[in-house]
């Protein structure tokens, strides 16, 4: 009986070292900071462009002022691409990519 206890424990421990791993592996699939989820831009970018944008650029802080500048090229030019946006503080690679996939998705008024 004793033996057959030993050996439940021991799988039970296999099996959380397993989860563990497949986490580690594929990070994506878990939603860890990642940019996998769909972005929308009242949980992202408007809080973003907000708090990074705004105080110099007080025309970007709605959808339709922002859009002015997606629809012209010019936020994926100075954001994405030059990444000289916003000026004197540079966002990470993970904003940076999450903008990205935001602007791919057509910039959904989401
Ligand atoms: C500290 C002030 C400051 C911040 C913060 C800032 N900008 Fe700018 N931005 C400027 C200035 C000044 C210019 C005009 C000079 C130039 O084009 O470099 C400019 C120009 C731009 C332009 C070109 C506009 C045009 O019509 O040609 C874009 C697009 C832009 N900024 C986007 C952004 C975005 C998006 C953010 C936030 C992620 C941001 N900026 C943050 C100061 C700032």
């Amino acid at each position: 009986m004793k033996k057959i206890f030993g050996i439940m424990l021991l799988l039970s421990f296999l099996a959380a070292c397993y989860k563990d791993k497949e986490e580690l592996l594929y990070p994506n699939q878990f939603g860890g900071g990642d940019t996998s989820t769909v972005i929308t831009y009242n949980g992202f970018v408007k809080p973003l462009v907000n708090t990074r944008c705004v105080a110099c650029h007080a025309g970007y802080g709605d959808y339709a002022g922002l859009k002015v500048i997606v629809d012209n090229g010019k936020f994926n030019d100075r954001v994405i691409v030059k990444k000289d946006m916003p000026s004197g503080g540079s966002l990470d690679a993970t904003q940076i990519a999450k903008l990205d996939k935001w602007l791919k998705a057509g910039a959904p008024n989401n």
